[in-house]
């Protein structure tokens, strides 16, 4: 990576403003519910104490409209406490003088974690005067959320556009394994799409075309496909004006001889819920009433056979709702798949690592990224603006 890094840099009694990605789930009592990216900056956080550096803390979590507090990053500031062992202060109002005065303060070895910077409307339109009211509490920039790099926003990219911005220590190593995937992928090469997120993943898969060989889609993602290909999804989540691009991109695969595979079979149930009775039903006959949740074990075989042909494989998006049990068969038997298969398999995305973890597979991956949409982004080539902004090493 051309892009300096903070172990290259003298931060020695600097107060350094470091953007996290603590996007973490909540349980519905407000707990966090996985900590995979929360404990990925725990070394970086410890690198920059034992360097006499005090920090600041950045970060979003969820998509908030102003100031709701169950976007609060003060559940987050609890679980920090408790795994560094030690006290955090914290700031409810980023731009107050009050707030200015705590960093200006910090001690060496002493961190401030600021309030969910989506609570206020400059994050994410990166207005210069918000990206100047965070600019001012730090010295240098490190930039160690690489899983919120493909936002332009004033934590992102707006600050580093006012005091030097450098890379951290797990965004290096994101950008490293990453990068490995991208420009050197042993064939064949597989890609696995679910989750729910159609219109963020629609764009990127189309550029990914020429990467893969195998492209297998499950989770929510599926029966916008299945709808495009004129099957009856039922109630089904399915994002209607997607439909006509899902259709373009399926052809495209075929004519560049893709294997693009879609559940044959899946997973309905009347409702979202622990004690629903569910159904396994044929992907092509679901009926009106039905609402697919996971993919069925015929899909769960159908994709595993094309895992354990690939030689690299990229993962976003778990198959089901895995969170409930009900839905949990369809990602727990693609995780037996990647148990067994030697490939370089790197994974990505915030539900994508809790399933993981709850499958207890975590060591069967070569990597895990925080990045979900933002993995998928640099895979597609794009130059992420959360790490173009970054100080570049003379050539
Ligand atoms: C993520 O979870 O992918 C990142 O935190 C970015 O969140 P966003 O999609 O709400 O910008």
């Amino acid at each position: 990576m051309n892009k300096i890094n903070i172990r290259e840099i003298d931060v020695e009694r600097k107060r350094v403003l470091m953007r996290v990605d603590y996007n973490v789930p909540l349980t519905s009592d407000g707990q966090v519910a996985d900590d995979t990216r929360i404990t990925a900056t725990i070394p970086t956080i410890n690198y920059l104490l034992n360097k006499n550096a005090s920090l600041l803390l950045l970060s979003h979590l969820g998509r908030p409209k102003g100031r709701e507090e169950k976007f609060s990053l003060k559940p987050i500031k609890n679980h920090l406490e408790m795994l560094l062992g030690k006290e955090i202060h914290f700031v409810e109002d980023v731009l107050s003088e009050d707030t200015l005065n705590a960093a200006q303060s910090l001690k060496p070895g002493e961190i401030l974690l600021l309030e969910n910077l989506r609570f206020y409307p400059g994050e994410e339109e990166n207005d210069a005067n918000f990206s100047q009211a965070l600019a001012r509490l730090g010295d240098i920039y490190v930039n160690e959320a690489f899983s919120a790099s493909h936002r332009a926003h004033a934590s992102t990219y707006g600050v580093a556009t006012i005091i030097p911005g450098y890379s951290g220590i797990l965004l290096e190593k994101e950008v490293d394994y990453l990068r490995m995937v991208r420009d050197h992928p042993d064939e064949p090469m597989a890609i696995l799409l679910g989750g729910a997120k159609v219109s963020d993943k629609l764009g990127i898969l189309d550029k990914l075309l020429p990467l893969v060989e195998i492209i297998l889609v499950g989770g929510g993602m599926a029966f916008t496909f299945l709808k495009a290909l004129g099957y009856r999804v039922g109630r089904s989540l399915v994002e209607e004006d997607k439909i006509s691009s899902a259709k373009e991109i399926f052809t495209r695969a075929q004519e560049m001889n893709i294997n693009f595979q879609l559940p044959v079979d899946v997973v309905v149930a009347p409702s979202i819920s622990e004690d629903v009775a569910v159904e396994v039903i044929d992907a092509k006959k679901m009926r009106n009433e039905d609402m697919g949740l996971d993919i069925g074990p015929q899909t769960v075989k159908l994709f595993s056979k094309e895992l354990l042909r690939a030689s690299t494989i990229f993962w976003n998006g778990p198959m089901g709702v895995f969170e409930l049990t009900p839905f949990w068969d369809g990602t727990k038997g693609i995780l037996e798949a990647f148990k067994s298969s030697d490939a370089l398999k790197v994974a990505g995305g915030g539900d994508t690592l809790s399933a993981i973890s709850k499958g207890n597979a975590t060591s069967s991956f070569t990597y895990l990224s925080t990045g979900g949409g933002a993995a998928l982004e640099f895979l597609e080539g794009k130059e992420l603006p959360g790490i173009k902004i970054l100080q570049s090493r003379e050539e």
